[in-house]
């Protein structure tokens, strides 16, 4: 791929990038919604990603170019205020670029940048931490600053937070720069702490992506992420990690219902990923693979995250032997499912669930046989 990005900088500027970095997307494998409540989440990240590379300019002037999106969008060092429409990609960068000083690092000036891709977009699979940390990494080398893993995640989500201006928590972020193959990323949202958890060999993840996306969906994650600080100030905590399933029965008569269902996904989805953590320790798959659904029915039932679609994806998967689980990966309101599943469910089963999906909808799915990859790196 290196040679690829090394060959598409220099048909876009007539010259080779001085630095080039890669950053993966990720499964949310369990935990949803928990990260910014102050949770546990497993993570996987993908073998797809973003690549970006950068050769710094004598001015101030600033390229940038998508192999996702036509044309060249150009700016200037003074002026990093935020783009819209087909431009909007360059927030990520732009909201790095924004970060790096809260960091103690100062923005390189001016350069041409290039992105490539080869992760679906919008499927929810964080290309966007992808390119942020991909990013960070690249404007790190130019200012010569090479700091932890851990605060490159935490520039990645400043942008995320601050710039780009999703309230995300550190999920997406923490498995792309801390992902490694064959391993699923453990994070203790609170720390944050990082660890790895080994994949049983005899797993496959598949993805479906049904391309559909709810209109307000920025707003409603922003929703819900209101909807759980009510719930937790209302039930004397700061964040949800702090309550328990006890707590809050005791206080189900003084919570509004709509704060009652969101905290009890969280706390018990909590107690989910915990579960999930020993049960692939043990090699239970069968228990991970309940867990896995288990985690779908509470994003369908308690936090209304889910859609038709995606109900339809699980419910069509988890009626397959060969399917230890399903879920839905991500924010919701649209985007995939992720499966778990044996070596025994292949392109034909497959197939199989996206012409029922097909014969529903009237509209096919895409479908990833996802392999799990190494986090955020220098090439
Ligand atoms: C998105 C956010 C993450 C996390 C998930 C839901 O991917 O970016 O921080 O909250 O949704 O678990």
């Amino acid at each position: 791929m290196k040679a690829q990005l090394v060959e598409k900088f220099r048909a876009a500027y007539g010259r080779v990038p001085e630095i080039c970095a890669y950053a993966p997307g990720r499964i949310e494998f369990i935990g949803n919604h928990t990260d910014y409540n102050g949770g546990t989440v497993l993570g996987a990240a993908l073998d797809r990603g973003v690549w970006v590379a950068l050769a710094g300019r004598a001015d101030a002037r600033r390229q940038w170019i998508s192999d996702q999106r036509p044309g060249r969008v150009m700016s200037d060092a003074k002026e990093g205020s935020k783009r819209s429409g087909l431009e909007s990609w360059v927030n990520y960068p732009l909201g790095v670029l924004a970060a790096l000083p809260e960091f103690g690092v100062a923005s390189p000036a001016g350069f041409d940048f290039l992105a490539m891709s080869n992760l679906p977009s919008g499927a929810g699979l964080s290309s966007s931490a992808a390119i942020e940390l991909s990013s960070a990494l690249a404007f790190l080398e130019m200012a010569g600053s090479r700091p932890s893993r851990e605060t490159v995640v935490k520039i990645g989500r400043h942008a995320e937070n601050h710039f780009v201006g999703v309230p995300c928590g550190i999920l997406d972020q923490g498995v792309s720069g801390f992902g490694q193959k064959n391993k699923l990323v453990w994070i203790d949202c609170r720390g944050p702490v990082f660890a790895t958890v080994p994949l049983p060999a005899a797993v496959h993840f598949w993805i479906f992506n049904t391309h559909t996306k709810h209109a307000l969906v920025d707003g409603l994650y922003a929703a819900r992420h209101r909807e759980c600080i009510t719930a937790a100030r209302a039930l004397g905590v700061g964040l949800l990690v702090e309550t328990s399933s006890t707590a809050l029965a005791a206080a189900q008569a003084n919570l509004a219902p709509e704060s009652a269902r969101r905290a009890r996904h969280v706390v018990e989805e909590i107690a989910r990923v915990a579960l999930a953590r020993t049960a692939l320790e043990a090699g239970d798959l069968a228990a991970v693979g309940q867990l896995l659904t288990a985690s779908h029915r509470s994003s369908q039932l308690l936090f209304e995250n889910s859609t038709e679609e995606l109900d339809f994806l699980v419910d069509a998967l988890v009626a397959s032997q060969e399917v230890f689980g399903a879920r839905l990966t991500g924010g919701g309101f649209g985007g995939a499912v992720m499966a778990l599943t044996s070596a025994a469910f292949g392109e034909a089963e497959a197939h199989v669930v996206a012409a029922a999906y097909r014969k529903k909808f009237g509209a096919t799915p895409e479908i990833l046989h996802a392999q799990t990859g190494d986090g955020a790196a220098l090439i």
